[in-house]
């Protein structure tokens, strides 16, 4: 099992990254996810926070007026700067989740898809001060993740002693990394935002959860 960086295990695993959207039983919620998020960011100029193959951005980008996608790693960014986009302008970045005032850019909202969940608990105060710090107060947070369904989810591994979950995970090649991966509740999301964020709305769908709040 590797011990290797979060960022690492997602360089790594960039070029297979895609297969996670094909699975069969996810299709109809991955469908309403994209009925749901375009609404959401219309209009807006977006940062999008480790946005990893650009599988997101191109849904956000048929109604947002600009989007800055950013992600840790160039491999990801490489595989999503093969993506068209449109009609929004998009500009890819490299940029750390932790380190956005590298990133340049007028935002009013920002997205974060399947990143949330790989941020662990004792550091989500500093990741929303991070955003707070970079975007301003008014700024609304779009978060979308996985729930935890058996069968369908890597099951969990660990629970460390904070409460973040652990999922032992595979590439392709048989390589085995040890991945931090939360499931929070609506209550815990609520529980984890509200120092720094009101007006929390959830969507939950079967295999995913949607939703938004507004930094103070
Ligand atoms: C679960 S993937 C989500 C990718 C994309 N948002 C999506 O939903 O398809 C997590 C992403 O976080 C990126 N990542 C890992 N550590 C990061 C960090 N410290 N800052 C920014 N991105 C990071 C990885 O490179 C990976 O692309």
């Amino acid at each position: 099992m590797s011990v290797c960086s979060l960022a690492d295990y997602y360089a790594d695993r960039a070029a297979e990254y895609d297969e996670v959207y094909r699975k069969p039983e996810r299709q109809a919620d991955l469908a309403r996810l994209k009925q749901l998020l375009p609404p959401l960011v219309a209009g807006k100029r977006v940062l999008e926070i480790a946005a990893g193959t650009g599988y997101w951005t191109q849904v956000l980008a048929t109604t947002a007026a600009t989007i800055t996608a950013t992600d840790v790693n160039a491999e990801t960014i490489a595989i999503a700067a093969q993506r068209e986009y449109g009609p929004a302008p998009v500009a890819l970045r490299t940029a750390d989740a932790y380190r956005l005032d590298t990133v340049p850019g007028e935002f009013d909202l920002v997205f974060c898809g399947f990143w949330w969940s790989h941020i662990a608990r004792a550091d989500i105060p500093r990741f929303l001060a991070g955003v707070r710090a970079r975007t301003g107060p008014g700024t609304v947070l779009v978060l979308t993740d996985n729930r935890y369904v058996p069968g369908s989810s890597t099951p969990v591994s660990r629970t460390g002693p904070d409460g973040d979950t652990h999922q032992a995970r595979r590439l392709a090649d048989g390589r085995e990394y040890e991945v931090l991966k939360n499931f929070p509740s609506r209550e815990q999301l609520a529980a984890d935002t509200e120092p720094a964020a009101s007006d929390l709305t959830w969507t939950e769908l079967d295999y995913y959860w949607l939703a938004s709040c507004v930094l103070r």
